[in-house]
C-alpha cells in the first residue's frame, strides 16, 4: 500500500486557552488550509467526577448515532434521562462548545469571528463494528459531505477530543491530499442539475439549495466510499489519537476513516468560503483547477 508525507503536526498545549505567537497561529491556518492535522497529544477535556457517569452507550435514545446539541438551538438530542440528567448533559456539551471556541480564538483568531458553531456532540457508541449502509459507513475513506446539508462553500472544520476513561485510543486512518483523490475520481462525478437540485430543496430532502459544489462534494464522497479498490489500496496510513488528546481537521478536505475507538467529545464550526487564508488550497478550488472551470457554490 501506498504512503505519503504525513499531515500531521504535534502541537504541546494543554489547555484551551493556550497561547500562541502570530507566526505560529499564521503556521496552524496554513497547515489546516492545506489538508493538515493539528494533533494535541496533551490537550483532554475534564469531566467531573458526575459527568462521568455520562461516559456509557447506555444514554443514547438508541436512534441517533451521538448525543448532541445542534448549531444555535442547543436543545439536546439523541439522549435518553429525567430532566436534570439532560441539563447535567447539556452543561457538558455547552462546555466543550466553550472549550473549543477558546481553543479556536487563541490558536486559530483569523477564525474566530467568522467560524460559525454547529453540532457538539458526546460520541459514547464503540466506532468499530457499527452496522450502517455503506454511504454512511464512516470506517471507509471519505471526506465529509451530507445528502440534507449542503454547505454553499462553507468550510467544515472540527475540533476532536478523545474523552475514553480507559486509556483507549481513537484510531483513524487518513488518506491522500485531497487533490490527489479528486483527480482520480473527478470524472466520475454526474452532470449536475440544477432542476434536480431545486426539486430536492422543494421536497425538503435537502435543508437548502444544493449547488454544484456541494454536488460534487456528495458524489466524491459516495465514489470513494463505494470503491472497494480504493479503499484498500489508495494511499494511507493509520494513525491512534490517544486518550485525552485533540486533533483539529477541515474534514471535508481530510480523507479520513475512524476504525475504533468510544468515548469522544466533537465540535464542527463552519467557515464562510471568503475567510478562508489559502483560498486555493480548498476542494473548491483544487476541483475548479482539475475541471478547468467555475462550479457554483
Ligand atoms: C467521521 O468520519 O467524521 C467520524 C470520525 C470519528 O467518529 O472518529
Ligand atoms: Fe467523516
Amino acid at each position: 500500500m501506498a504512503t505519503f508525507k504525513t499531515p500531521i503536526i504535534t502541537l504541546p498545549y494543554d489547555s484551551f486557552t493556550a497561547r500562541a505567537s502570530a507566526t505560529e497561529q499564521q503556521s496552524y491556518t496554513e497547515h489546516l488550509e492545506h489538508g493538515g492535522v493539528l494533533f494535541l497529544p496533551n490537550l483532554g477535556f475534564s469531566l467531573s467526577p458526575d459527568e462521568k457517569r455520562f461516559l456509557s452507550p447506555d444514554w443514547s435514545d438508541g436512534k441517533a448515532k451521538n448525543i448532541y446539541l445542534r448549531g444555535n438551538d442547543r436543545t439536546i438530542r439523541g439522549a435518553k434521562g429525567n430532566a436534570d440528567d439532560l441539563m447535567a448533559m447539556s452543561a457538558l456539551i455547552e462546555r466543550y462548545a466553550t472549550g473549543t471556541q477558546q481553543l479556536i480564538s487563541h490558536l486559530l483568531p483569523s477564525y474566530a469571528n467568522h467560524a460559525k458553531p454547529a453540532n457538539t456532540s458526546l460520541r459514547c457508541i464503540e466506532a468499530s463494528g457499527r452496522k450502517t449502509s455503506w454511504r454512511k459507513d464512516d470506517s471507509r475513506l471519505h471526506a465529509d459531505a451530507f445528502p440534507s446539508k449542503p454547505t454553499q462553500g462553507e468550510r467544515i472544520l472540527r475540533v476532536f477530543t478523545n474523552v475514553n476513561p480507559y486509556g483507549k485510543p481513537r484510531v483513524w486512518k487518513i488518506g491522500e491530499p485531497f487533490s490527489e483523490m479528486a483527480k482520480k475520481f473527478i470524472h466520475k462525478v454526474p452532470r449536475y442539475s440544477r432542476t434536480q437540485a431545486k426539486l430536492l430543496h422543494l421536497l425538503s430532502i435537502t435543508k437548502s439549495y444544493r449547488g454544484e459544489y456541494d454536488h460534487t462534494m456528495l458524489h466524491l464522497h459516495d465514489l470513494i466510499k463505494a470503491d472497494a479498490d480504493y479503499q484498500h489500496n489508495a494511499p494511507q496510513m493509520t494513525f491512534e489519537f490517544s486518550a485525552n488528546s485533540t486533533w483539529i481537521v477541515y474534514s471535508d478536505q481530510v480523507l479520513h476513516a475512524v476504525l475504533s475507538g468510544q468515548y469522544m467529545m466533537e465540535q464542527t464550526l463552519h467557515l464562510p468560503p471568503d475567510q478562508l487564508d489559502y483560498p486555493d488550497a480548498s476542494p473548491q478550488k483544487v476541483i475548479e483547477k482539475i475541471l478547468n472551470r467555475n462550479i457554483s457554490l
